[in-house]
């Protein structure tokens, strides 16, 4: 099984709405309402593609056992649960359907306890002996659990798992010191890791060989732009399929789910490179975060262009 760890899971509850008028009240014309949480989006993609997923989250209250809920009954995946006294946060997205706009509300996230804290790095390492990857995805909730992903990702490889890293600010300057199997930071979160602005294509180079010196596989995500890749000395440019963007929140959670699967299918790496800018792309192209599955995301494969540099 792959296990998706999120340390910030939440409710991500979406109005609908043609466009936003202020100081009016408007009814949505629909409302949807998904489990939140980087790795729980990798999660999502993973079993609707059959494979299977553990997805592990703190969770607490009302909110908590609503995401639960979502989780086994829609998602499909087996959950783990740390329980935590403080509630889990909610997400309010307003989708603007005629501008393709999204504003997000987001509460504060919740207080983790040293005893929460401790039992979550417990039963992971219960869990991580059935794990053929593990994959990190999202923030961490408090400072107290800034060091979390990284103490994780080192038990991860004191046992052999791969660990995915996709996280950003202090959780990922500690995490990457611990060697990860992968990295994916986009743009920006690279270049608040790297001190310098990932824009133009030179830096951008820069920023993956950095990161290639830490991870045995770097994927920096451009957006629509596609992303570059670095395994084993090796460079990759890889095209992404054109779609008609709806929302790309979740295309790189996407990515990884897609990079998951081609690494454990042993494709050819090319292969597993244009898996992962389909899923990206497939997921931009829909409007919620990674509510895709084999039917959204095989037809654009053949689309994606890799080419090695
Ligand atoms: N608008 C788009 N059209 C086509 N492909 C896209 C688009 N946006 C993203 N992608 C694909 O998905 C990949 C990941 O997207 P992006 O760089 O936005 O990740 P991200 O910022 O980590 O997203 P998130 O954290 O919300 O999951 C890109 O490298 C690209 O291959
Ligand atoms: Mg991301």
């Amino acid at each position: 099984m792959i296990l998706c760890v999120n340390l910030n899971p939440c409710v991500d509850k979406t109005l609908f709405v043609d466009e936003l008028r202020r100081d009016v009240i408007q009814t949505a014309s629909r409302v949807s309402i998904t489990v939140g949480g980087k790795a729980n989006n990798v999660a999502r993609v993973l079993s609707a593609f059959g494979r299977e997923a553990v997805a592990m989250n703190f969770l607490g209250g009302e909110t908590g056992r609503l995401c639960r809920r979502l989780l086994v009954e829609e998602d499909r995946v087996r959950t783990e649960t740390i329980w935590t006294t403080a509630a889990t946060r909610e997400i309010i997205t307003i989708f603007e359907e005629v501008p393709g706009r999204h504003t997000d509300i987001k509460e504060p996230s919740p207080l983790i306890s040293a005893d929460e804290k401790a039992r979550f790095i417990e039963r992971y390492t219960v869990l991580l002996a059935d794990a053929q990857m593990v994959s990190f995805g999202g923030s961490a909730p408090s400072d107290s659990v800034d060091d979390l992903p990284a103490v994780l990702l080192r038990l991860a490889r004191e046992r052999g798992v791969p660990f995915i890293l996709d996280t950003y600010g202090r959780a990922f300057a500690l995490g990457i010191e611990q060697r990860p199997f992968m990295v994916k930071p986009n743009a920006s979160e690279a270049g608040a890791l790297l001190g310098f602005e990932v824009t133009d294509e030179a830096a951008q180079a820069r920023a993956l060989e950095v990161l290639a010196e830490k991870a045995s596989l770097a994927v920096l995500s451009l957006g629509e732009g596609g992303f570059l890749a670095a395994r084993n000395g090796h460079f990759w440019r890889v095209g992404s399929p054109q779609v008609k963007t709806v929302n790309a929140v979740g295309s790189g959670d996407a990515l990884v789910a897609g990079v998951i699967m081609g690494l454990l299918d042993g494709r050819p790496f090319d292969e597993t490179l244009a898996l992962a800018a389909a899923a990206g792309a497939a997921n931009a192209a829909s409007p919620l975060a990674c509510r895709i599955g084999p039917a959204d995301v095989m037809p654009l494969v053949a689309s994606a262009r890799v080419c090695q540099l």
